[in-house]
């Protein structure tokens, strides 16, 4: 098999046969024309919202990356996630979630499936134990999120993968923050991987996306038949241009992630900074497993100011080239604040239990010069 970088530039794309186009086209056509009634689907596409060939050919490259059988995309990272509760869950049923997980899934999962007789139950998947014990006759689904949004704890995937095999469930990996170029799931086990290609598929901040791969047809089925049962598949503008993201992936995450290394350890020696977290610091207190699961740290860091949300509020308000902004993952660097923005509807409880506290300031960082985004940061801190 060709190289991850032969193949995020190639995987799904040939040049078009019609016109020899480098690019696929953006088929933007809500029908498809049948030869006739007994040969209907000849071509394999019908109406938009079931499949379209520009969809297609991203769901074909993100399938490839992440060595999967198949992919469905989806118009979010959210809708990509519903998908995957929607097609393995039902009344009746229990799954398991990290305790750590975008504020999203949360939700998504407190507000809406459990008002369908879905029961859920938020575990620590840092702690295999902690998961072998909470594994109900009933549980179909274990969803992890690894490094997890915000405080990056890590679970490990390999064992993870290995309890829900025991107890016939699904073991379901958001792999936002790493992307197949660092980690993959499958490998390690799962069944399937969720992404929201809003963040580092892209890269760019310009498009909202999802896309969930699968290591089973089946399970490709069962997804593909969400995203047309629900509606919630992709556009054929964004799939085109989060496949024109997907091609430089690699060396904006070395460089993102390299950058964030810097920072981290910019903080770590700050003395009004008081914690640090990027799983590439020693000081990570899993800092071998994200050594051996993954070949990258990612571009995501925590930190905490000494005088707390006062102070983490202050450095927010005086960077100036750090955005402050909900997004990750992008060239642009963010600087959030997840009580206030991505976790916000988290209760107050959830969120001291998973570590999410008032002054944690989470940066995504991008891929300017290192040096400008430090002493930016320098700056700020000196107003606390
Ligand atoms: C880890 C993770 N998963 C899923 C999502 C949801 O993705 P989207 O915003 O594309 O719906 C996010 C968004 O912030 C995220 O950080």
């Amino acid at each position: 098999m060709a190289g991850f970088r032969t193949r995020q530039v190639h995987a799904g794309v040939t040049p078009d046969p019609t016109t020899g186009a480098i690019l696929t086209p953006i088929h933007q056509a809500t029908t498809f024309a049948q030869e006739s009634v007994e040969e209907y689907m000849a071509r394999g596409y019908s109406y938009s919202r079931a499949a379209n060939p520009t969809v297609s050919a991203f769901e074909e490259k993100m399938a490839n990356l992440e060595g999967g059988v198949g992919a469905a995309a989806y118009a979010s990272g959210m809708a990509a996630t519903a998908a995957v509760m929607m097609a393995f869950l039902g009344a009746g049923q229990h799954a398991l979630v990290s305790d750590v997980v975008y504020g999203g899934t949360h939700r998504f999962a407190t507000r809406v499936l459990s008002r369908f007789g879905v029961d859920f139950d938020f575990v620590d998947t840092a702690d295999n134990d902690l998961i072998a014990a909470a594994v109900k006759p009933n549980t179909a689904l274990i969803f992890t999120e690894t490094p997890a949004n915000p405080t990056l704890k890590l679970t490990d995937l390999a064992a993870v993968s290995d309890i829900a095999r025991e107890h016939g469930a699904i073991h379901a990996v958001d792999n936002t923050f790493l992307t197949p170029y660092y980690q993959l799931p499958l490998e390690l086990g799962a069944d399937v991987v969720v992404h929201s290609t809003t963040k580092y598929l892209d890269g760019h901040n310009a498009t909202l996306g999802g896309a969930v791969v699968a290591a089973r047809i089946e399970h490709v089925d069962e997804l593909k038949f969400i995203q047309k049962s629900a509606g919630s598949i992709t556009s054929p503008f964004v799939a085109w241009l989060t496949m024109q993201g997907v091609k430089t992936l690699s060396e904006r995450m070395d460089r993102q992630s390299s950058n964030a290394m810097e920072v981290a350890r910019f903080l770590e020696a700050h003395p009004k900074v008081t914690a640090v977290g990027y799983p590439g610091l020693e000081s990570f207190p899993q800092h071998d497993l994200a050594k051996r699961q993954a070949t990258g740290f990612g571009a995501m860091v925590w930190f905490e100011v000494e005088g707390g949300i006062e102070a983490g509020k202050t450095v927010m308000r005086s960077v100036e080239l750090w955005t402050l902004a909900e997004n990750l993952g992008a060239v642009e660097s963010l600087i959030t604040h997840p009580v206030t923005m991505t976790h916000g509807e988290m209760s107050v409880e959830e969120r001291s239990k998973a570590g999410i506290t008032d002054g944690l300031v989470r940066l995504s960082v991008g891929l300017e010069d290192s040096e400008d985004l430090i002493h930016d940061l320098d700056f700020a801190l000196a107003q606390v």
